[in-house]
């Protein structure tokens, strides 16, 4: 098993390069489901997330094929349309196989994907629009179990901006009968990316981005040729990295506007912040003034960064309150943040962060789910002493070597097996 070790105390500085966004790759793989032939992608991440996704296409009897971060995806029509538990219990995200499935072959059999530590990740939002679509859907014995001879095009007003129900049903409705509407819909970066990549396959998709999105239903669509949009979230670890360590670091080959919410929370905090074209670079900052900040859809502040910018708050000058409005469990970090000497009072869907009651020290921390992975790494870059964070394997389903990136901007962090 692997930890990360860290020794707190050194000033990030220098550039550093975002990799390929995991949230935007996992539904473009998926896509390739909806047209036999050769898809290829690039900027595609090397995460524990796409091996699994691989391994689910292999199941569907697609080749895939890894060179660097270009992925090639030849899909052939699937011997079985079942997504296993033993493969869907490993990434959530595997759920989004079912609309390609449904729309190209009329079939699929997926297994629900339960819920995580940050929540119990329903996909009612998934279900229902597919009902509305002309789906005949039942769930049996863990399964989803949907049938549709033809799906056919609908109103569609979602309750909620889902953004894993918009890329599902976003992709069902490119081979429905007729048109599809879709209103109260995600308006990610990611949802953009992927109506791009669908738009390149021969779809007809309108108001990616807005809050309705409109596709008129095609008889087939050809191979993806795409190259995956740089990863928001992880460029704005890397830039909270630099940020809580008083260090000067840039960030390239990302996409500044897709981190707005974030940009404007460190201004308010006091980060001096220049932007260009594919990079963003914070300041030194000597003392930060707390902020309070509330998780929401994009293009509100990402429930992603919510973990990692509290790090920065229990540091900061004052008293930040955090809410997290997205999932109703997404405070697991906490608890190992106060151990290492954070003063936080966490109340159901609100965290109240007491900044600058002295640093915070080195401690064994374990990591309960991604983004808390990197919350910690944040806070061991500025503990004084040794931390050690373990169970980072949830680090490695959505970060690409952070460890190395971070050690090349003067982070003293390294992996042990242990
Ligand atoms: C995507 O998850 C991301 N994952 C998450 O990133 C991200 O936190 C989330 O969107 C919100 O931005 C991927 O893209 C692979 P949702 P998703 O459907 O699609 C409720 C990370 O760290 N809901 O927008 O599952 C749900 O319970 C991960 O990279 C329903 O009630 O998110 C949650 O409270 C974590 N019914 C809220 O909506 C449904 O059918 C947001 O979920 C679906 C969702």
């Amino acid at each position: 098993m692997d930890v990360i070790v860290i020794n707190g105390g050194k000033v990030l500085n220098g550039s550093v390069a975002a990799s390929g966004a995991k949230n935007a790759a996992l539904p473009l793989l998926f896509a390739a489901l909806l047209a036999e032939g050769e898809h290829r992608f690039d900027n595609v991440p090397l995460l524990k997330d796409i091996e699994t996704t691989e391994l689910l296409l292999n199941h569907l009897n697609c080749e895939t094929q890894r060179a660097g971060n270009r992925l090639k995806v030849t899909v052939n029509e699937p011997e079985e349309l079942v997504a296993p538990y033993d493969i869907v219990r490993k990434m959530r995200a595997s759920i989004l196989c079912l609309g390609p499935l449904l729309a190209r072959y009329g079939k699929a059999k997926v297994s629900l994907p339960g819920g995580c530590a940050i929540g119990s990740r329903p996909i009612n939002l998934h279900i229902e629009p597919l009902r509305q679509l002309g789906a005949h859907i039942e769930i049996e014995n863990g399964y989803v179990i949907a049938v549709a001879k033809k799906l056919v095009g609908n109103h569609i007003v979602f309750d909620f901006a889902t953004v894993g129900g918009t890329e599902n049903i976003m992709m069902a409705a490119t081979l429905c009968r007729g048109t599809t509407v879709l209103e109260n819909v995600a308006r990610e970066p990611e949802i953009v990316d992927l109506a791009r990549c669908l738009r390149s396959m021969g779809a007809q998709i309108e108001g990616a981005g807005t809050h309705v999105i409109t596709i008129e239903g095609v008889d087939e669509l050809k191979p993806a040729r795409h190259s995956v949009i740089p990863d928001r979230i992880e460029a704005g670890t890397l830039l909270l990295a630099g940020a809580i360590t008083g260090g000067d670091v840039k960030v390239t080959h990302c996409v500044p506007a897709d981190l707005d919410a974030l940009i404007n929370k460190l201004a308010d905090c006091g980060f001096a912040i220049e932007t260009g074209q594919d990079w963003v670079r914070v300041k030194p900052c000597d003392r930060w003034r707390s902020v309070d900040v509330g998780t929401a859809p994009h293009p509100g502040f990402p429930t992603d960064l919510q973990a990692q910018f509290m790090a920065l708050m229990t540091q900061a000058n004052g008293t930040s309150v955090i809410t997290e409005r997205i999932f109703e469990n997404r405070f697991m970090h906490v608890q190992e943040l106060v151990r290492m000497g954070a003063d936080i009072t966490p109340k159901p869907q609100v965290a109240v962060v007491c900044g600058n009651q002295g640093g915070l020290s080195g401690a064994p921390v374990m990591a309960t789910d991604l983004r808390a992975s990197a919350c910690l790494i944040l806070a061991g870059l500025v503990a004084e002493g040794e931390t050690v964070v373990s169970r980072i394997y949830h680090l490695d389903r959505g970060y690409e070597n952070l460890e190395v990136k971070l050690a090349s901007l003067g982070a003293r962090i390294e992996r042990r097996s242990v």
